[in-house]
């Protein structure tokens, strides 16, 4: 180990028996954590090869068990997000997805900090749950082309080790140890295609864009090498995701926009990343062709019976679709008027997600319970005009003291004299 180190802190490539070597002795005790850490901090003034991260992904799926999809029919494709505050894209995208025939075999977890889990939002409905056996899920995949699993927890142990090691070790930023990281999770969980939502901006890990373009197109080669098709589009993440951050309220945004309606930005993400979804699956070839089907699902309402059956299959109560009251409503809805006139400037996603997180939204350590109801609906996002004293948003609390939540909103917003609206997709990496 100690040759190991050496020879990747003087800037070397390492052998794929060396770094076989390091993943198998880290996960099985016999490298300790010193070590380890010394490695990792090498590997982030060094980097690594195309060769050298395909191999330590592919070390890191064998490191534990290995979801086997093979009794679902079809291309399995998975969509991962690096992160985001108010994120309702997987709630939309994989009913809507289903419904074009691309079967979504998703395990998913929960959400620790501001970037809430699918799972938690979905556990806002009555009686969902995702407690399936493995056949259960296999056969509604097979049967209805959707279904959802919480995580097991035997997957990629070495990445459980290594990114607690990371973060107390100063060695999380580093794109060959994230690229890895979250591409060996993918592939164990059995995915044949992936497509990969990397953020940018305040509420994203990658804070710039050339950090976030270079981890997409790491991952979209770590799949060519290890045989998974890939593809990446970079969105923006510095203000949040559609309007409604918040796991009863995202729900409720999720149908609207399944509906058919739903706010601009979240709708547009949908589509661009499940027409890459649907080429991915092999079910069509061209994306604007795909991007117009995906539409029409929408407009016709068989991507919102698509997510009706889907509830209803996993225990929960089909009604809030019809009726989205019926979902955990707040007792106290509180609104925050503009102190100015002018044009929104930024909405730091970031502070937005804390103060949701507050609200009891989101966890700040992972035992903590989620308050489904709580959370923040925007009326505007950056770019729009406001009038002094006009609602900006509404905060939805149970408990009546916001006060510090609607100081922590405050300075998480900003006026200006000017309409500028981010662009919401920066671009789209594919082998
Ligand atoms: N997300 C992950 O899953 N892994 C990382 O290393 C960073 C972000
Ligand atoms: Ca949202």
């Amino acid at each position: 180990m100690v040759d190991i180190i050496t020879k990747k802190r003087d800037g070397h490539a390492l052998t794929p028996e060396e770094i076989n070597f390091f993943i198998n002795g880290y996960v099985t005790g016999a490298i300790p954590d010193y070590q380890a850490s010394a490695l990792t901090m090498a590997i982030y003034f060094r980097d690594m090869s195309d060769q050298e991260i395909a191999t330590l992904t592919e070390a890191m799926v064998h490191s534990g068990d290995t979801v086997d999809l093979s009794g679902i029919r079809g291309v399995k494709v998975d969509k991962h997000s690096t992160g985001g505050v108010g994120d309702t894209t997987t709630l939309v995208l994989a009913p809507l997805v289903a419904a074009a025939g691309v079967p979504v075999a998703k395990m998913t977890g929960r959400g620790l900090g501001f970037t809430g889990g699918t799972i938690d939002k979905l556990e806002s409905i009555p009686g969902f749950h995702v407690t399936l056996t493995p056949e259960q899920f296999i056969r509604s995949v097979n049967e209805d082309q959707i279904a959802v699993i919480g995580q097991s927890s035997e997957l990629v142990p070495a990445d459980k080790k290594l990114y607690a090691l990371r973060d107390v070790t100063g060695s999380v930023e580093s794109i060959p140890l994230i690229a890895s990281s979250i591409m060996s999770k993918k592939i164990a969980a059995g995915a044949d295609a992936i497509v990969l939502e990397v953020t940018t901006g305040a509420g994203a890990f990658m804070k710039d864009e050339e950090g976030a373009v270079r981890l997409a197109e790491t991952m979209v080669r770590i799949g060519r090498h290890v045989g998974r098709t890939t593809a990446a589009v970079i969105t923006d993440m510095s203000q949040p995701l559609g309007r409604a951050v918040g796991n009863a309220l995202e729900v409720k945004e999720a149908i609207e926009t399944l509906r058919g309606a739903g706010p601009d930005d979240l709708k547009e993400l949908v589509l661009t990343l499940g027409s890459l979804m649907v080429c991915a699956a092999g079910k069509m070839t061209d994306p604007g062709a795909a991007r117009e089907q995906l539409e029409s699902l929408l407009n016709d309402g068989r991507a919102l019976e698509k997510f009706r059956q889907f509830v209803a299959n996993q225990g929960g109560d089909p009604n809030v679709i019809d009726h989205p009251d019926s979902l955990p409503a707040a007792r106290f809805q509180i609104e925050l008027p503009a102190e100015h006139s002018g044009y929104i400037t930024e909405l730091a996603a970031d502070q937005i997600g804390l103060a949701a997180m507050q609200l009891g939204a989101g966890r700040a350590t992972k035992d903590d319970r989620i308050d489904p109801a709580a959370g923040i609906v925007l009326h505007k996002k950056v770019g729009d005009p406001v009038k002094q004293g006009e609602s900006l948003l509404t905060i939805h609390s149970n408990r009546q003291d916001v006060t510090e939540v609607t100081a922590q909103l405050k300075r998480s917003i900003r006026f200006g004299s000017r309409s500028v609206r981010p662009k919401l997709i920066h671009g789209t990496i594919t082998e």
